[in-house]
This record gives C-alpha cells, sequence and structure tokens, in this order.
C-alpha cells in the first residue's frame, strides 16, 4: 500500500510546516499531501484551514493576509514550543526540498469556502518549475479546480475527494470532461465492493485519513491502494 504523510508527518511536528515535511522525507516516506491556498498578493501557502488560528498564534484568513505578514505567525508552538520558528510555508519552500527526491506529492488545492481564482495556474506553473510534473498528484474537494488545472496542465494526475457517501463514485468520475486518476474518500466510505468497483473502472483508491493500525490492516485487506497518515513510519 502507498503511504502519504497527510500535511507532512503531521503527528509528529505541526501540520504542513517544513518541519513535518523534512520528517516526511527523513522517514524515506513515499509519498506527502499538502494543502495550497492563496495569500492576498497571489501567493501560494500550504496551510489546511482557510483561517490562521487554529494553527498559528495569529487569527483571520489567508487571503486577508499578505505573505510577508503571514509569515510573522509562528506555525509551531501550538503544538510544542520547540517548533515556534516553524512558519506557513510556500509552495516553492516544499518543492526545494522535494523536488531532487522520488516522492510523489499529492497537491490538494483548498478551494472552500473561499475561491482562489488563479491558484490553479499557479500550483501548475510551480509543478512544471520544479519538473515535478510526473510525481504530481492534484486533488481537490472542488472537483472544478480539477478541471481548471487539467485544461492548464493535461498530463496531471487528478484525484476526486468525497466528504460525503455518493453513489457509486466510479460512475460519476466516468463522466466528468478530465481523466480522473483516483478516488479519494473518507477511509470509512470504503468497502471492498468499492474498491472492486473503481479497480475496475481504472481508479486507485486513495483513502484518508488512516491513523489507527486495525483500519490500516482492513485497508489493506480489500486492496486499497493508498493511505493519507498523520503517522506514515508505523505503516511503512
Ligand atoms: O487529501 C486527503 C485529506 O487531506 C483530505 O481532507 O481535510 O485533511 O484536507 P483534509
Ligand atoms: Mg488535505
Amino acid at each position: 500500500m502507498f503511504i502519504y504523510a497527510h500535511r507532512g508527518s503531521s503527528g509528529y511536528a505541526p501540520e504542513n510546516t517544513m518541519a513535518a515535511f523534512q520528517m516526511a522525507v527523513d522517514m524515506n516516506c513515499p509519498g506527502i499531501e499538502l494543502d495550497v491556498q492563496l495569500t492576498k498578493d497571489g501567493h501560494v501557502v500550504i496551510c489546511h484551514d482557510e483561517d490562521v488560528s487554529r494553527t498559528t498564534n495569529g487569527q483571520g484568513f489567508i487571503k486577508d493576509f499578505t505573505l510577508e505578514e503571514l509569515r510573522a505567525l509562528d506555525a509551531g508552538s501550538w503544538m510544542d514550543p520547540k517548533f515556534h520558528q516553524e512558519k506557513i510555508p510556500t509552495l516553492v519552500e516544499l518543492l526545494d526540498l522535494v523536488k531532487n527526491t522520488e516522492m510523489i506529492m499529492n497537491f490538494e488545492i483548498k478551494n472552500l469556502p473561499f475561491y482562489y481564482v488563479g491558484i490553479e495556474q499557479k500550483l501548475a506553473d510551480a509543478i512544471k518549475e520544479a519538473g515535478m510534473e510526473d510525481q504530481a498528484i492534484i486533488s481537490s474537494f472542488d472537483h472544478y479546480a480539477l478541471q481548471t488545472i487539467h485544461k492548464i496542465c493535461p498530463e496531471l494526475k487528478l484525484g476526486l475527494l468525497f466528504s460525503t457517501r455518493i453513489i457509486d463514485p466510479w460512475i460519476y468520475a466516468q463522466q466528468l470532461p478530465y481523466p480522473v486518476y483516483s478516488l479519494n474518500p473518507d477511509w470509512s466510505f470504503v468497502d471492498s465492493h468499492y474498491v472492486q468497483q473503481s479497480h475496475l473502472h481504472g481508479y486507485q483508491v486513495l483513502a484518508y485519513t488512516v491513523n489507527e493500525r486495525p483500519t490500516y490492516e482492513a485497508l489493506r485487506d480489500i486492496g486499497v491502494h493508498g493511505i493519507f497518515s498523520n503517522y506514515p513510519d508505523q505503516f511503512m
């Protein structure tokens, strides 16, 4: 099974920070998942929530901060004071860390509740600049964002994220105006029928977020292709 470090190795270091990404690299993790958003001045940054208050010492929406303002925030102390120097990373920083590795990167476009106009172009440009087109999967709960990035860069692999139990997602995927690489559901939606039908229709199943051993084993036994985990080392 393919293991992605979810928001980096976020069980051990603050999520979506360089410390968490470096840890995934040091663990020889095969893949990393991360969430991208846009600042007020148009920089692609890595953060899960649209609001900085849970994971930094600041308050407000990412879309209302310039990069310089965001970089002044402490993105690590909320987890442990020893991480006080961690910042919200830029996409470029992360790419510099991984571009000479063999890792597969799952870039999740966070387009809800705010729609970040132009984020797809910026993400595609940065991936191309780093020469990582073959090592990238773009996913989103916003399936229109995947359509947009497909038009910009058709060679990128696309993963459909699902936060609800829609009926027959493999049928839904087939009628989209772009080719789908993977179905990325919450792990609790997945059973052997789900995996069989997905594979039959040509899709990988990448399940989030798996942190418990029994869940990992159940998914492995029904043939799930990959998982996202905060503790990737436990399942490698
Ligand atoms: O991409 C898998 C997973 O990260 C999706 O959910 O909320 O953790 O970004 P979330
Ligand atoms: Mg994510």
